[in-house]
């Protein structure tokens, strides 16, 4: 494992949080991603589901966890199945996890090898009336592969038709949005080698370089700190390419007086973080630029400070755009009759900023949150304001990740990330 793994008591505590909101009789199941292949006998890297993760530990494929509170034996209460291993499969497939090593990582006491899954199953399947299935409910899902999970919903529904159903997914949007100091601890290294990518390549780019040179510069500061890599895919667009909100080409070479919108971050043990910055090719900024990137931080920064618990994210969002307003027509991209002209559904500052401030932040970077209910201490959100002006030929994206404190303002986990003009013009003109 790269990774220092969270401690298995966490682990302990996040099943038996997830087993209170079950109702009598019930058992959840979950399990891992598949492999998914490319061609020949290629695969894609192995990512770990994140509530099987979130619930265990364990990273690693063809993994099953059931929970099952009301378990007729002790030893039946939390049970993991893992793919089996021994010394001559190790050979071949490298060190997979043994039963002690399974039991040490997550915590539970009660470990069989897959190949005995639904002999048990079937066995606790006559103790309970309900199963908990792990539908993808995230408010941002479109998936059109069957999961491992999918599979296993409809093998289950058939061979047990007579058992009620219940849903483990709002539970674990509401659980996983709420962080522990553990989580918040492996979040924050993210945020680090995050950092530490951003500051080699300050020192990196000038005229000349290659969106994708910048890439690399990343990729090998992350994984040179312990990372898979990348914690989404990155976007590193120059000049005009900034204003194509989803642009991963990163294929560009970067020209003298544009500037180049960042959007990357580094993962760690399958925590993410999620970074903008947008920089100066040559290392100076424009005075225009300069006007257009004030306006943003302000945005940022004022926005931060809406983070607090009891916030309601659709109407912070409404604040945010007063905001925006406000900043854009100090720089003279709106003026007053866009003002006058503008709707609840159209507001103009959308022109120029047209996605959302704020997301919740964890296990995937658009993080699991119930966005209806109040925030509360201990989220991890984005604040990630924009102005984006083809006519102008760039685009500003500004992003850190704060968590929401109990008290007084949210914490910036990335806020020793250079974000000050001064600061960035100096340090790529060291
Ligand atoms: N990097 C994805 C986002 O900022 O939401
Ligand atoms: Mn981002
Ligand atoms: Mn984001």
């Amino acid at each position: 494992m790269r990774y220092e793994p969270i401690p298995a008591k966490v682990y302990k505590q996040n099943r038996d949080q997830f087993a209170k909101h079950l109702r009598p009789k019930s058992l959840a199941v979950f399990n891992s991603n598949d492999i998914y292949p490319i061609s020949a006998d290629s695969v894609f890297p192995f990512e770990q589901h994140r509530d099987i993760f979130y619930l265990s530990g364990i990273d690693q494929e063809e993994s099953i966890l059931v929970v099952f509170p009301d378990a007729i034996e002790k030893m039946n209460k939390e049970i993991l199945f893992i793919k089996e291993t021994n010394e001559h499969i190790a050979i071949w497939e490298g060190a997979m996890l043994t039963k002690k090593k399974a039991s040490e990582l997550s915590g539970i006491q009660t470990i069989y090898w897959l190949s005995e899954f639904k002999k048990v199953f079937q066995e606790l399947s006559c103790q309970c009336n309900r199963f908990y299935f792990n539908t993808n409910e995230h408010y941002r899902q479109s998936v059109e592969t069957q999961t491992r999970e999918d599979r296993f919903i409809y093998w289950c529904k058939n061979h047990y038709p007579a058992h009620g159903v219940g849903k483990s997914n709002p539970i674990l949007q509401k659980l996983r949005s709420i962080k522990v100091p553990e989580e918040i601890k492996q979040i924050q290294k993210a945020c680090d080698i995050t950092e530490k990518g951003f500051r080699r390549v300050l020192s990196f780019i000038k005229p000349g370089v290659w969106e994708y040179e910048i890439e690399a510069e990343f990729a090998h500061e992350f994984i040179r700190s312990r990372s898979k890599g990348f914690a989404y895919s990155p976007i590193i667009a120059s000049g005009m390419n900034a204003n194509i909100l989803h642009y991963t080409e990163n294929n560009k070479k970067c020209l003298k007086g544009d500037l180049i919108l960042m959007d990357i971050a580094g993962e760690y043990g399958n925590y993410s973080s999620d970074m903008s910055r947008t920089v100066p090719v040559s290392g100076k900024f424009t005075s225009r630029q300069k006007e257009v990137y004030k306006s943003v931080l302000n945005v940022k920064k004022e926005a931060t400070k809406l983070l607090v618990p009891g916030t309601i994210w659709k109407e912070f969002h409404v604040e945010v755009g007063k905001l925006m307003t406000s900043e854009l027509l100090k720089i003279g991209l709106l003026d007053k009759a866009d003002i006058q002209n503008q709707s609840v559904n159209k507001p103009a500052y959308k022109k120029y900023f047209m996605h959302g401030t704020s997301h919740h932040m964890g296990l995937d970077t658009h993080d699991y949150g119930l966005l209806h209910l109040p925030m509360e201490a201990n989220m991890v959100f984005t604040v990630e304001p924009g102005i984006y002006i083809p006519e102008e030929g760039f685009g500003i994206r500004l992003e850190d990740d704060v968590i929401v404190q109990s008290e007084g303002a949210p914490y910036n986990l990335m806020e020793s990330i250079p974000i000050e003009i001064d600061e960035i013009e100096t340090l790529m003109n060291k």
